[in-house]
């Protein structure tokens, strides 16, 4: 069984569709053991207590400088024998320690097909305000590696959304959510624990 550790900041739904996944058999390699926050309100916290799961708080402004946040929390994550990282929206920048520690487990789901709407500044509301702006037929979400580079990791899975005449970004971000990111997330780390994902070149193969 590998150990599944999430990194959330707010809402938690990702974590809700993971947890729901877990609770259907739908993971069938791995385990959630430990529900980690950078924000000691995030409702994700009470998602993770509801369902029995451990959960942490690190927070970015209780450290000095970047360097010692990002020790703080590679230790974190050794300390709970994280096999897997997931990040469900988690809204702090992962710096170059836990990066390396954890090469190609990390996964994050981004609520657009990369490489459109992605890199910095691209989270949230303005992935969805700005695929509407450029007037795009098909959106999507994407579940990828982390890497050093923003949004930059392999690609494990996409799934594509239509968009629709009249969405505003909000209706869109539900869409892309209930259509995408709850089913690729949970199907990606379901992979993972299965260890059917290869990685060459910063690409994947999907093993059968
Ligand atoms: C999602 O849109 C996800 O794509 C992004 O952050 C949002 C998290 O929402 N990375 P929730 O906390 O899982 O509800």
């Amino acid at each position: 069984m590998k150990r599944i550790v999430v990194l959330v900041s707010g809402g938690g739904t990702n974590l809700q569709a993971l947890i729901d996944a877990q609770n259907r058999g739908e993971i069938t390699r791995g385990r959630i053991t430990c529900v980690i926050s950078s924000n000691p309100n995030a409702y994700a916290l009470e998602r993770a207590a509801k369902n029995g799961i451990e959960t942490e708080v690190i927070r970015r402004r209780d450290f000095a400088d970047f360097d010692e946040y990002d020790s703080a929390l590679t230790a974190l994550l050794k300390a709970k024998n994280a096999d897997l990282v997931v990040l469900a929206g988690f809204m702090t920048i992962l710096g170059s320690q836990v990066i390396n520690a954890f090469e190609n487990r990390i996964i994050n789901i981004h609520p657009a097909l990369i490489p459109s709407f992605c890199g910095e500044g691209y989270y949230g509301l303005r992935v969805h305000e700005e695929a509407l702006k450029k007037g795009v037929k098909v959106t999507g979400a994407t579940a990828h590696f982390v890497n050093e580079i923003c949004d930059g990791g392999p690609i494990i899975l996409q799934k594509a959304v239509e968009v629709l005449d009249g969405d505003t970004p909000e209706v869109l971000q539900k869409r892309v959510m209930e259509q995408a990111e709850w089913k690729i997330l949970p199907k990606a780390v379901a992979l993972f624990c299965e260890d059917k994902i290869k990685v060459t070149d910063n690409k994947t193969v999907i093993l059968k």
